[in-house]
């Protein structure tokens, strides 16, 4: 990485709170919440100041303005058009557009890891009231296994849904290669990409998938409750619309006139997010996308694997530790995982030690993102060399 750049991620780190000498935290968490960065909070105190004593209309075009931003944004992140991206408040709020959108019916198969988070697990198994069965693809070594996925597919499968990063050892997935399957058995390709998004580079084009969807509050630095999805161009029609909102239809940005029921549906990804918008945190999003397109997702993966890099190497030399991670370097991500025979004992030390990082099936997870630096890391590794 170049000296420009990495002077950049060092005045970025300044903008986070948690890195500061008063709160003495080192905070190695961003699998579970990415935390806020100064703008970010300036921009959420700042939309109640202005519209809490009526400077500024609560839903002004600059709201609307901001929105339209983060879906050129997001975009960017994940090789979309702008209209195939939408503003939306969680994971699962996109992953239900898929379960309950597309065209599936009784007697269908939705294939899912039996590894997967949760989230993109009940939204399936809800489809059971209209005989939509979900059908688990076995993983080997904790891994989703191409062979295995290859075996699970019958003619009634119709669905393959899956996290583009495993949440709890950081497994990347081969979505080119996964994607080129789905399409060569007609499958629909659904991807929960909230381990990834902000960190890894996707191209979502490129990996055929038809719909994605990825809360924003971890790798993207925005405030709980926000997310995007990504319903691909062509699909958009094909899908039914499970849920609509006042704000699904186009009032070109004129509210004093609602007695319109007649207005068409937004046409692009836009007709399925769902109003009143959070606006608060609408332009609070806008500012930690910003803040991660200032630096390029190519920087972000490079700064927080080489941050991963020294760990590893420390976890390598130590016969005490071992990592559970994946290291092959197309399935490495901005999250590591490692165990040993005490690590809940280890982990419970660490917390003490104000070094935050989460315990997760069995193994210590550990995930930098762009305003950790190499200290963070060697106060981790001074900690595990206690023991
Ligand atoms: C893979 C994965 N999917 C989804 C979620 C959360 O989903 P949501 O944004 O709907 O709360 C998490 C973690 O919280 C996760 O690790």
């Amino acid at each position: 990485m170049g000296q420009t750049t990495t002077a950049k991620f060092r005045r970025i780190r300044k903008l986070f709170p948690v890195t500061g000498e008063r709160k003495r935290i080192t905070y190695l968490n961003t699998a579970s919440t990415g935390p806020l960065a100064l703008p970010v909070k300036k921009a959420l105190y700042d939309y109640y100041e202005a519209t809490q004593y009526l400077e500024k209309s609560a839903m002004d075009a600059d709201a609307f303005a901001a929105l339209d931003k983060i879906r050129v944004l997001g975009a960017g992140f994940i090789g979309a058009g702008p209209d195939e991206v939408g503003f939306g408040f969680s994971t699962t709020f996109g992953l239900n557009i898929a379960a309950f959108g597309l065209p599936l019916k009784n007697g269908d198969e939705v294939l899912l890891s039996n590894i997967e988070f949760p989230a993109n697990v009940y939204p399936w198994l809800a489809l059971k009231e209209r005989g939509i069965r979900v059908k688990f693809i076995k993983s080997i070594n904790r891994q989703f296994d191409i062979q295995q996925f290859r075996k699970s597919i019958s003619r009634k499968s119709k669905v393959l849904s899956l996290s583009s990063v495993q949440f709890f050892n950081g497994y990347k997935n081969n979505l080119d290669e996964i994607g080129a399957i789905c399409k060569e058995n007609g499958l629909y390709f659904v991807v929960d990409g909230i381990q990834g998004c902000g960190a890894e580079p996707i191209d979502l084009h490129k990996s055929q998938i038809d719909i994605f969807s990825s809360g924003a509050q971890k790798w993207m630095l925005s405030p709980l409750g926000t997310s995007i999805f990504y319903i691909k161009k062509n699909l958009q029609a094909k899908l039914t619309t499970p849920f609509a909102s006042w704000l699904s239809v186009d009032w070109k940005l004129d509210f004093t006139d609602m007695f319109h029921y007649e207005l068409p549906f937004f046409k692009s990804a836009q007709r399925f997010e769902m109003g009143t918008y959070p606006y608060a945190h609408v332009f609070a999003t806008l500012a930690a996308f910003k803040m991660i397109n200032s630096l390029g997702i190519g920087n972000i993966q490079r700064h927080n694997h080489n941050l991963l890099d020294i760990l590893i190497e420390y976890i390598q030399s130590n016969h005490h530790y071992r990592v559970t991670s994946c290291l092959k370097e197309e399935h490495r991500s901005s999250i590591l995982a490692f165990t040993c025979v005490n690590a809940e004992e280890i982990y419970g030390k660490l917390r003490r030690s104000k070094i935050v990082t989460s315990y997760r099936e069995g193994a210590i997870r550990v995930s930098p993102h762009l305003f950790n630096n190499a200290d963070d890391i060697k106060r981790l590794i001074a900690v595990l060399n206690s023991f």
